[in-house]
């Protein structure tokens, strides 16, 4: 096979045939195809989009590129993936939710992205947690205690590895094609029977107009639909944080409220409830999404989410007591400055994308690949919109290293609350299903 000819394909907008991709995905994970040619595909797929069976036929060949996870359990293997937000920490309360419900869910996460938070650096504020674990850890972890979140390795769609670094600088990361076909190849290589995506929109969103957060959603759920996976998707508002907090020990916190009971967050809790319900009844484990909801809640409020989670963090290397004593256990930033509103009004508008940058600015996320990052900052009880406030009254407290980077990240944050002279109608949470 050669490149060229495949290369012409996708200029002149032609079929292409899933023995090419194939070719050419085995050719990104060896290196047989050079930087140039897979740079030219990426911007030729941006500009000329794919068909929908070009994006089945490339997220398959990416995803089989490497290690597909094959399983013999007496559950469904399970998983759910979210295209990023800001106080996104729904999958440390659902993966062990999941699990009590009798699922599998050999959870490859990310770390953090732009001015996202990621599950892997979340779960790593536990002190001791490791999520760098060989495939045979993950494989037996997930047969006896039904969950596993953990970092990707590089056996699973190394195609993927490569064409991301080369869209990261070609100005090809936008393309629907190429992120569909980026997401869903590492996901179904843990050899998923069924996954839900949760596809963010608004202010914090990495898509914020609704019309491309749904365009997304369809390609998603076409594609892995395509390929065999039984897939649906909620659309859901991220013009605001999902918790109260954003940082990774600050929301792990506030998983730890939901899963002892402490506290409800109940946007947090909605979200969680609304994809582990359609998560089990693709599974076969709840007569629909509704009765799916209710058997996560319910294994929430029964504390025997909390217990599994305690179970996983043990395993991979956390304290054997967290689930008792995770407010001791967690790290804590020297200095906390509450900001305060200067006027009267209603919070209107929240610049969530900002706030997501202030924890990056206060060293919780990363400039550039392989910075260190400091788990104890960020932001916390951060105001919902639609509150009504006064001059003085909190906005949100910033956890920071030193008195100075608190002061700097507050005068960076005074625009990221709109106040509105009249009452707003909040967005809805869950804004629309796929599937
Ligand atoms: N996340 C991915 O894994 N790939 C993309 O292309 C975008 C987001």
């Amino acid at each position: 096979m050669d490149a060229r000819r495949l290369l012409e394909t996708v200029r002149d907008q032609r079929p292409i045939s899933p023995d090419a991709m194939t070719w050419f995905a085995n050719g990104l994970a060896s290196g047989e195809v050079s930087d140039a040619q897979a740079g030219a595909f990426a911007m030729a797929v941006l500009l000329n989009g794919l068909s929908h069976d070009d994006r089945v036929a490339l997220m398959r060949a990416m995803r089989d590129s490497g290690s597909v996870l094959e399983w013999d359990l007496p559950g469904p293997v399970l998983d759910k993936h979210s295209t990023g937000g800001v106080g996104d920490c729904v999958s440390l309360i659902l993966a062990p939710a999941l699990a009590v419900c009798g699922a599998y869910v050999p959870m490859i996460s990310g770390r953090g992205l732009g001015h996202t938070g990621g599950t892997l650096d979340k779960l790593e504020a536990i002190p001791g947690l490791q999520t760098e674990l060989s495939s045979d850890r993950l494989r037996d972890q997930t047969k006896r205690l039904g969950c596993a979140i953990v970092a990707a390795s590089t056996e699973y769609a190394p195609a993927d590895r490569r064409l991301y670094a080369i869209r990261d600088v070609t100005a090809t990361v936008e393309s629907i094609d190429l992120i569909t076909a980026s997401i869903l190849s590492k996901k179904l290589a843990e050899g998923l029977e069924a996954l839900v995506l949760d596809v963010k929109t608004g202010s914090g969103a990495f898509m914020e107009d609704p019309n491309d957060s749904k365009e997304l959603a369809n390609a998603l759920v076409s594609t892995a639909q395509g390929a065999g996976c039984m897939t649906t998707a909620l659309i859901t508002d991220m013009n605001q944080p999902l918790a109260p907090s954003a940082g990774n020990a600050l929301e792990v916190l506030s998983v730890m409220e939901v899963l002892t009971n402490t506290k409800k967050h109940d946007r947090l809790w909605q979200v969680t409830c609304a994809l582990g319900g359609e998560l089990l009844a693709l599974g076969g484990l709840a007569a629909d999404a509704e009765d799916g909801a209710g058997r996560i809640a319910n294994a929430i409020e029964t504390g025997q989410a909390a217990e599994r989670f305690g179970e996983m963090v043990a395993d991979q290397g956390g304290p054997v007591d967290f689930v008792e004593h995770w407010a001791d256990r967690l790290p804590a930033a020297p200095v906390i400055v509450e900001m305060t509103a200067e006027s009267t009004g209603y919070i209107g508008a929240i610049d969530t994308h900002a706030l997501g940058m202030g924890v990056i600015d206060l060293g919780g996320g990363r400039n550039v690949q392989g910075d260190r990052i400091d788990p104890a900052v960020g932001l916390s009880d951060i105001v919902e919109l639609g509150t009504s406030i006064m001059p003085g009254d909190p906005l949100l407290r910033i956890h920071a290293a030193s008195a100075d980077e608190a002061m700097r990240v507050a005068m960076d944050l005074q625009g990221a609350f709109v106040v509105a002279d009249r009452p707003i109608d909040v967005p809805e949470i869950i804004q629309g299903r796929v599937g």
